[in-house]
């Protein structure tokens, strides 16, 4: 079946280069479009790093009524997403058998920064990665037996929809891809990066150097970079053993190491 619009979210491209697609299936497309094309993400997509396929799954109803959800046999409330519209909306926009489709759901595995490495290597790999936005009480389970191959959750909550999630792991993987943060936008030393060892990123303080009475610590004034950066991964390491305990080091001389 032919996608019955190009609803790619802008023209860009700035060299043939073939550039990843993320392709994000929803029953909102105007909510998708409107984040990926502000920021970053939208950044990313004018300057050809990156391009996004937004596909409305109502397009793919086949009545009068752009059906997509129904009651669910056996009774229960909350309504499913009925199988055809999505498998043929997934079928319309994968250029190959072989694309991860990725469903997200609460019943998926959790998303991380690990995950998402493993999903850019895959993005990178296949020049695809398909975002199905699940929603209601879920989607018809042939559905999923016939084109999913991977489920994510964003965390041990239930949202209204899979809009979100699908935006939160789109903006993950577009913010790893090669050239798309800026210096200004730093990314080196962010939490859960190799550089703060898979811990907690440090405070940071900007101008002026005096706000209602709370300074800024001397040391970060002192110009002294060695020191800075030690103080740094000091604040990183305690933040890290403090907040978030599963991801400390379990010994510090590892870490010093490092
Ligand atoms: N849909 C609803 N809640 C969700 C969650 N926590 N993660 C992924 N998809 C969802």
């Amino acid at each position: 079946m032919s996608r019955p619009d190009d609803s790619s979210v802008g023209k860009s491209d700035m060299n043939s280069v073939a550039k990843p697609i993320i392709k994000i299936l929803t029953l909102f497309p105007d909510m998708v479009r409107t984040v990926l094309e502000t920021s970053i993400p939208g950044r990313a997509e004018r300057q050809g790093q990156v391009g996004y396929e937004v596909v409305d799954i109502r397009d793919f109803a086949v009545d009068k009524h752009r059906t997509v959800d129904d009651t669910a046999y056996g009774g229960g409330a909350g309504m499913i997403m009925m199988a055809q519209p999505i498998v043929e909306a997934v079928e319309s926009v994968r250029e190959s058998d072989d694309a991860t489709v990725i469903l997200t759901t609460p019943q998926g595995e959790t998303f991380s920064e690990a995950l998402t490495l493993e999903l850019l290597a895959d993005l990178q790999d296949k020049g695809e990665i398909i975002l199905i936005c699940g929603h209601y009480k879920g989607i018809d389970e042939r559905a999923r037996e016939l084109v999913v191959n991977r489920e994510v959750s964003i965390g041990d909550y239930v949202l209204t929809g899979g809009e979100l999630p699908a935006l939160v792991i789109a903006d993950a993987l577009i913010r790893r891809i090669d050239g798309v943060l800026h210096n200004q936008d730093s990314a080196g030393n962010d939490s859960f990066t190799e550089s703060r060892g898979g811990g907690l990123d440090c405070q940071w303080y900007t101008k002026p150097p005096e706000f209602r009475g709370l300074t800024v610590p001397d040391v970060l004034l002192s110009g002294h970079h060695g020191n800075i950066e030690k103080w740094r991964r000091e604040q990183a390491a305690d933040r890290t053993r403090s907040r978030r305990p599963d991801l400390a080091d379990p010994d510090p001389k590892d870490a010093e190491d490092r």
